[in-house]
């Protein structure tokens, strides 16, 4: 493993309050601890699912290039390293890239060459390098307008051909009530995270619809329940469907 950019700190040592600019701190250090346990407490194991769903055998191939934005604990990326893929996984927060090494050491898995790098998602250059871009609950971390230029920069950190993979919350389906349902349970984590993170404070995205409107063409959805409703998908969006026009403008 290895670790490259730090972001930048500011902090003078007599400061009495954190000085780092907003998007230097470490958003995650109290909720990232317990990320993990929280979402297997809130989901059982359908978030876990939805972030697997794409890394099979019909979507994944050993050597296969991968990159894991905004990684978090980092079972998926785990995963596909298992499966043989050649794994690169980024995120902003220190604490988050520790709960991910520590998931190396508790899992025995140290001896994967998964290379891990410590940056800003707009920050990371490697363009046109992965076979597979995941994005695994990353973009609902980002209010609408953001959330579609993050999208962009992972399609364009992917190759030609490469694939875009979104797991995410659903879009509500069914009767009123279980569509009323899905909502609110929604806004329980998002709030949580609106408050612990300072993440974006929003309704449940359109993953599909974004990535139509970013020319991809969507190849796969999987949906994945928990208590009786499907409030998790996978979505797979295949590059080399990016229209010439679009390329040209990015
Ligand atoms: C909601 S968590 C999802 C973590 C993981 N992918 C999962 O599915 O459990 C979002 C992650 O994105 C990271 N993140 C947020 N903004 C980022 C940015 N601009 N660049 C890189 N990582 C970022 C956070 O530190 C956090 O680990």
């Amino acid at each position: 493993m290895q670790s490259a950019q730090q972001p930048a700190q500011s902090a003078t040592p007599t400061a009495s309050v954190d000085a780092r600019p907003a998007e230097a701190r470490d958003k995650y250090r109290f909720v990232g601890p317990v990320y993990d346990l929280l979402s297997a407490f809130y989901s059982g194991k359908a978030i876990h699912e939805a972030k697997v769903a794409m890394l099979d055998e019909a979507h994944l191939k050993a050597g296969d290039s991968v990159l894991f934005a905004g990684v978090g604990h980092g079972k998926d990326a785990i995963h596909a390293a298992e499966r043989g893929a050649r794994v690169t996984v980024i995120d902003l927060s220190e604490t988050m890239l520790r709960k991910f090494d520590d998931e190396l050491v508790k899992q025995g898995k140290t001896h994967l060459d998964i290379r891990r790098v410590q940056a800003d998602i707009f920050k990371f250059e490697e363009f046109a390098q992965y076979d597979m871009v995941v994005g695994n609950f990353f973009l609902n971390v980002f209010s609408e307008d953001m959330m579609d230029r993050v999208l962009k920069q992972l399609i364009d950190l992917a190759k030609e051909d490469g694939k875009i993979v979104v797991g995410d919350f659903a879009l509500p389906q069914g009767n009123i009530l279980r569509r009323q349902f899905q909502k609110a349970y929604w806004y329980v984590a998002v709030s949580l995270f609106w408050l612990t993170a300072g993440n974006a404070l929003h309704n449940i995205y359109d993953y599909p619809a974004a990535m139509r409107r970013a020319g991809l063409e969507i190849k796969s959805i999987k949906r994945f329940s928990f208590a009786g409703l499907a409030n998790y998908w996978s979505i797979l969006g295949d590059k080399a469907a990016v229209a010439p026009a679009a390329k040209q403008a990015a």
